[in-house]
């Protein structure tokens, strides 16, 4: 890190910050890696002052990491918070936060700035504007401005908030996030590809059968209906974290991993997935909503009864996709997308199943049952790489036997810091390597823009309904292109 530097929250006591951001950073600051002098502002509607959010930022972070907190450290990281008080969207706020960037607050602090935008997507355009208005913006020394995903709400709209960002930041200034690119098995892809000369050569049609990318989560959507019920499993989830995952494994290898040749080859996959014409949106894409059932061992509402959700809302809580790859290495190769709230377990992972063996040698021996080979990439709540081969069973007949290479998940002290600690400490440090480009926000939002069209409202596509706690609607099946294809739900 270079020079003293303010990270300044808006929204600092919302959803986003209160269980990813804080705890992060504060796992950054307790491991070390917060450099001093960093300071934190906390920008709130709230009324409350900066001894008092101290103490409130003290218990969160006891509730949150119980007997894994360090208590000094902890202290230390509070210390280093300040409040500013007031709303995004009235320009007094602005003024109070320039004078608190003043140097004679906190010296050199203004020329060396994060804004991280911790807030409804709505509002994005407004505090840019404000922040510019107030004499934020300035390119002389590090301001950074940090935005949230879903970037805009479909293709258009990422466009308007694009061109708005443009108009007060430089394309340096402006770090879009997807913390899925910091996950530990998302970066490990990165080695594994990259580094082993007997894995690139598998990579490709000639050998994988079919892609498969979960996001299965056993959570509800909590206390967000207010933004979830306006955005949907599609933009949520999809458009961004999915698709990023989709891009990272279909790649092609960049020539340097730093910069923007990685940034490159995502963007190159990206435009290669084939477009998805209106009349076909039924046949590739699929949206359920959980109904009330058991998750997490409870009873649980179904979605349309949670608080803040209209009775006749028909937001999905489940999307699914196949896409096809239209290049060299990917053409007829099927991926299918999935991701749900509620469903029977949390857990993320992609599945890559290799083609049968081309003869079958073993006709009338139990290893003619042999399974094919899976590389699974176990991204949550475990991470590790797993490639499955078969084998023979030691003994006198020809008894197959599932053999596991497993690359090991991360230890104790990777998992505290997590996802966002990694991209957290890439923005203080100025490193935009793992942050997303316009160009693929705007192929991300090509490929889902038929499919949001034709889920718009109660009357476009069929809407299936599927017990909260089960793997959603059954008829996530029917994506499938071949009779031996079929979800797998344990990784
Ligand atoms: C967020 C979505 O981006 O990712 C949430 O808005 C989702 O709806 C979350 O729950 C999942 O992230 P993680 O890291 O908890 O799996």
């Amino acid at each position: 890190m270079s020079g003293p530097c303010s990270f300044v929250i808006f929204g600092a006591t919302g959803d986003l910050a209160t269980t990813k951001l804080l705890p992060s950073l504060y796992a950054l600051d307790a491991d070390g890696r917060l450099d001093e002098p960093l300071r934190f502002v906390a920008l709130t509607r709230r009324d409350i002052d900066t001894p008092a959010w101290r103490d409130r930022l003290l218990a969160l972070l006891e509730r949150q990491c119980g007997d894994g907190l360090d208590r000094a450290a902890a202290q230390r990281f509070a210390a280093r918070f300040d409040v500013v008080r007031g709303s995004h969207r009235e320009p007094e706020l602005y003024e109070r936060l320039k004078a608190q960037l003043s140097p004679s607050s906190f010296p050199g602090a203004c020329e060396n700035v994060v804004f991280y935008l911790s807030i409804p997507p709505g509002d994005f355009r407004t505090v840019v504007a404000k922040l510019d208005e107030a004499g934020l913006s300035s390119t002389r020394g590090r301001h950074r401005i940090v935005v949230e995903k879903p970037f805009g709400s479909d293709l258009e709209s990422a466009h308007r908030l694009n061109e708005e960002l443009h108009r007060h930041f430089d394309e340096e200034q402006i770090y879009r996030i997807d913390h899925f690119l910091g996950k530990e098995t998302v970066q490990n892809l990165l080695v594994f590809r990259f580094a082993n000369a007997v894995v690139e050569p598998l990579w490709n049609r000639h050998y994988v059968d079919h892609v498969q990318i979960t996001v299965a989560e056993s959570e509800g959507i909590g206390s967000r209906a207010g933004y979830f019920d306006r955005a949907g499993t599609l933009r949520d989830m999809l458009q961004n974290h999915l698709l990023q995952i989709l891009a990272v494994v279909a790649m092609e290898p960049p020539a340097r991993l730093d910069g923007d040749d990685l940034r490159n080859e995502k963007q190159k996959a990206l435009r290669s997935v084939r477009p998805i014409e209106p009349q076909d949106v039924d046949g590739v894409a699929l949206r359920g909503q959980y109904a009330a059932g058991v998750a997490n061992r409870e009873h649980v509402p179904a979605y349309v009864d949670e608080e803040g959700v209209p009775d006749d809302s028909a937001t999905e809580t489940y999307a699914a996709m196949k896409l096809h790859i239209d290049n060299w290495r990917w053409r007829g190769v099927p991926f299918y997308l999935r991701s749900g709230k509620r469903l029977a377990e949390r857990r993320s992972f992609v599945a890559l199943r290799f083609r049968d063996a081309p003869h079958q040698l073993f006709g009338d021996t139990p290893c003619a049952r042999t399974d094919p080979n899976w590389l699974i990439l176990a991204i949550q709540p475990e991470d590790t790489i797993r490639f499955e081969l078969q084998a023979r069973a030691p003994g006198f007949d020809m008894t197959p036997r599932l053999l596991r290479i497993d690359t090991g998940a991360a230890g104790e002290r990777e998992r505290r810091l997590g996802a966002y600690a990694t991209l957290l400490l890439d923005v203080i440090e100025g490193d935009r390597t793992l942050f997303i480009r316009f160009d693929e926000v705007e192929s991300a939002w090509r490929i889902v823009e038929p499919v949001l069209q034709r889920w718009r409202g109660a009357t476009g596509s069929p809407l299936h309904r599927y017990a909260a706690g089960s793997w959603g609607p059954e008829r996530a099946d029917a994506l499938f292109e071949r009779p031996h294809q079929a979800w797998r739900n344990a990784p």
